[in-house]
């Protein structure tokens, strides 16, 4: 069984932290579906430390989600360790894990001085880790990119690696780069043979079909592998991606399985009680290559509450089915 310090992990795949599309419901249903752990979207340290109303909402975690770790973003070392305290007396088991954001490359994040603003300062980086470390006996994970205009992540990463971090998540792009060009896979490969056991190493980045976890691992080595958009909408990813891992075929992502997926989401969405803007993203990413997709998302996008959404795709159903 794979670890990440004392946790141990059923599985290696991973979904990645994703604002506004990974809450509480598609978590839960993307844990049904096999995925090994899942990450809150990321949360500022100092939100955390104002007990900031909405941030604290974030918080939220289903037994049936875990292990899950809360991923929070900032640059002052001091109020990372704060926020895990507080998060840690208020919530001792939400979480299982702390991840550190050093690769958000939106201009608020850079503005802002945290996110993979973060790269441009590895010692920076090394005192949030300690930081981190000094406040829970749990482990601390970063993610990261391969640096903000230049490359520079086995610095970084080094840092993380004295400081005690257990595991580093790479995204293998630059951050002025955003999502342009293919993601480096050969840069992960390069991550994991420098700290080889010492560090857990998680490869993220292009992963579009469920193959391409098979590939990545071949290709790199890594001990994990995280999915961000093609699992948007498609918590069925995950299953066919283990199937890959475990040299089973690969179930097919049918119109009965589809089906099966939305209710099982909807159902979610009641349970946890959430509002329509946390649903909307899911929906739009749910009928991607469906028949009609372009006419399908304009009506979900106008749509204000969760049972228009729910009535369209479940039309879509019945004239399709
Ligand atoms: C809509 C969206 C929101 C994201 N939010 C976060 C976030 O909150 N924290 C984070 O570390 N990365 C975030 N990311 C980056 C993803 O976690 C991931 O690193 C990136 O999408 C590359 O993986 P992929 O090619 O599998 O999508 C976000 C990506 C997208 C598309």
């Amino acid at each position: 069984m794979s670890k990440i310090g004392d946790l141990k992990l059923k599985g290696e795949v991973f979904l990645a932290p994703m604002a506004d599309y990974t809450n509480i419901a598609y978590r839960t249903l993307a844990k049904e579906y096999g995925v090994a752990l899942v990450y809150t979207e990321l949360i500022s340290a100092k939100g955390l430390l104002m007990k900031n109303k909405r941030t604290e909402k974030m918080l939220q975690v289903s037994e049936k989600e875990k292990p899950i770790f809360l991923q929070l973003f900032g640059s002052n070392p001091l109020d990372f360790a704060n926020a895990i305290k507080i998060v840690e007396k208020k919530y001792p088991n939400n979480f299982a894990g702390f991840d550190l954001n050093a690769g958000c490359s939106v201009p608020k994040a850079i503005k802002g001085k945290y996110g993979c603003a973060l790269m441009k300062d590895a010692l920076n980086v090394g005192q949030i880790i300690s930081s981190m470390k000094s406040s829970t006996n749990k482990p601390i994970s970063i993610k990261m990119r391969l640096g903000w205009s230049e490359e520079n992540f086995l610095d970084v990463a080094r840092e993380a690696v004295l400081s005690g971090v257990d595991a580093i998540t790479l995204h293998p792009r630059l951050g002025v780069e955003g999502y342009r060009g293919k993601a480096n896979w050969g840069k992960i490969k390069e991550l994991k043979k420098e700290f080889k056991s010492k560090v857990k190493i998680i490869g993220n980045g292009d992963l579009s079909q469920p193959r391409d976890i098979v590939l990545m691992k071949e290709k790199t080595n890594c001990d994990f592998e995280m999915v961000g958009r093609s699992a948007i909408g498609n918590a069925f990813f995950f299953k066919q991606a283990n199937c890959a891992l475990s040299g089973k075929k690969i179930p097919l992502r049918n119109f009965v399985e589809q089906k099966k997926e939305i209710e099982k989401f909807f159902e979610l969405v009641e349970e946890f009680n959430l509002g329509p803007n946390d649903v909307r993203p899911y929906c739009i990413g749910f009928v991607r290559g469906l028949v009609g997709a372009p006419s399908l998302r304009n009506k979900i996008g106008m749509s204000k509450t969760i049972s228009e959404m729910k009535k369209i795709i479940q039309e879509y159903f019945l004239n399709y089915s």
